[in-house]
């Protein structure tokens, strides 16, 4: 997992950790993930939500708030709670992160002006983000202090409005130039909302596709909107992480192949390149799920090592998602591709098709005339998608047909004539 953390020093994230996140449990794991984070040089902004606090402040003292988070009417009782709860969920981070001796700094970088009047309706003490004062925030991230930033803006004439957090982590995102939003989220906000999709992965046209098509709450429904508008922007990565579960939430999230939760991308960095000695581990891992439901042939860390410049990789951000081996015939005739797989979580992008198109020119680059491959549930993708055909075991070259029909599996034979 930790060959992925290089690229990311002296990046900044920015962490937007709803109230009820911060609440729940599970806040602890989050808590050491953020020190992990720290200790590998990559630069945090918090920034916090408080609707949960906000809600339980208003039962225990008996009042009715006009709104929670940020979005609707702030009337004058709803300011002046939601200023207590705001502080008080500030004061408890502040001393979470001092437990792990992290330096921390409240801010007021948000610039805000009235909200003014939507649909109608005056929003009052509602504010909009204005500005972000990048200069203060920078100040603190070059002396190693992470700020934190609350759900409050200020307006320079006086005036305290409520802003909306998913909005202020946005905006600060887009200033700061950071690397990635990570929304840390809250699983009561999503009460009523379908499971959010894990292990998944969002260009911003599937992002859009995906909220139009599904009814989610509203406090997730903003979270995907910020997601995508900061992509849209110029944050390359945001990721929707569930707060309430998982051991290392932000870490596995951010440096295991897998994932957690959603991530929206501006765009995908992808590479083919050859495979190292360091990919296999990763290739025989990511094989392990194809081997056992029987659509790849296990292959053991020798046999990959010994023929290890027949193997290429494709990799997206630095994580390899997807492997393939071209294994050419001493006659340079005719070559297998083999071993072609894409990662569960990375199926369906067109990374499948890419690795085949590869193959077939480097084949073609020495000379191959046909290409073939074994396969036993993919067949289809290769003839309906790569334009293979199906084609008998009297093709194979003897070592080859010899290995099938040990191995009983049943593959059928597809060919592709390179002309
Ligand atoms: C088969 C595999 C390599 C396809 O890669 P991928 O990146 O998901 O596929 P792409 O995104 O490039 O292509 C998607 C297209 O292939 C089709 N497709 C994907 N897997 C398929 C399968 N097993 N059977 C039939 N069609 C398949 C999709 O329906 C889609 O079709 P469309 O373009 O008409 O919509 C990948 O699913 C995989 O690794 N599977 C498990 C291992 C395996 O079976 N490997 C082949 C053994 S040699």
């Amino acid at each position: 997992m930790l060959q992925y953390v290089p690229q990311f020093r002296d990046r900044t994230f920015v962490i937007a950790i709803d109230g009820g996140a911060a609440a729940s449990p599970n806040f602890s794991n989050t808590l050491l993930d953020i020190a992990a984070l720290r200790s590998l040089s990559i630069h945090l902004v918090l920034v916090h939500g408080a609707s949960a606090q906000i809600t339980e402040l208003a039962a225990q003292r008996g009042v009715t708030v006009s709104n929670v988070d940020g979005t609707g009417i702030t009337d004058d009782v709803t300011l002046d709670l939601s200023i207590d709860a705001i502080t008080r969920l500030t004061s408890t981070l502040m001393q979470h992160l001092t437990t792990k001796d992290l330096r921390a700094a409240t801010t007021n970088a948000i610039l805000a002006h009235r909200a003014g009047v939507i649909g109608g309706q005056d929003l009052e003490h509602t504010g909009r983000v204005d500005r972000v004062d990048e200069g203060s925030l920078r100040a603190l991230l070059d002396d190693g202090i992470i700020p934190i930033v609350p759900p409050i803006g200020y307006d320079g004439q006086g005036n305290t409005l409520r802003v909306n957090s998913d909005e202020a982590a946005c905006e600060v995102a887009l200033r700061q130039g950071a690397s990635k939003i990570i929304y840390v989220m809250d699983e009561m906000a999503g009460d009523g909302c379908p499971e959010l999709p894990s292990e998944c992965q969002f260009s911003i046209a599937e992002a859009r596709d995906y909220l139009t098509a599904t009814p989610l709450c509203a406090g997730w429904t903003s979270k995907w909107e910020h997601a995508i508008r900061a992509c849209e922007s110029g944050v390359p990565r945001v990721h929707l992480i569930p707060g309430w579960r998982g051991d290392a939430p932000l870490l596995e999230e951010l440096f295991s192949n897998e994932g957690t939760g959603t991530m929206i991308f501006a765009d995908a960095y992808h590479r083919i390149r050859e495979a190292e000695r360091a990919d296999i581990e990763e290739m025989i891992s990511m094989m392990r799920p194809g081997v056992e439901k029987d659509k790849l042939l296990y292959l053991s860390r020798e046999e990959i090592q010994e023929k290890l410049s027949d193997y290429f990789v494709i990799e997206i951000d630095g994580n390899v998602v997807g492997s393939a081996a071209l294994h050419v015939g001493p006659d340079k005739q005719l070559a297998e591709l083999a071993c072609l797989f894409i990662k569960r979580s990375h199926e369906s992008q067109g990374y499948g098709k890419e690795l085949v198109r590869f193959a077939e020119e480097r084949a073609r680059s020495i000379g191959v005339a046909s290409l073939f491959a074994l396969s036993t549930q993919a067949s289809d993708f290769f003839t309906t998608v790569c334009g293979f055909v199906g084609g008998e075991a009297g093709i194979l070259p003897a070592d080859r047909r010899d290995a099938y029909e040990a191995h009983g599996r049943n593959s059928r034979v597809l060919v592709k004539e390179l002309g």
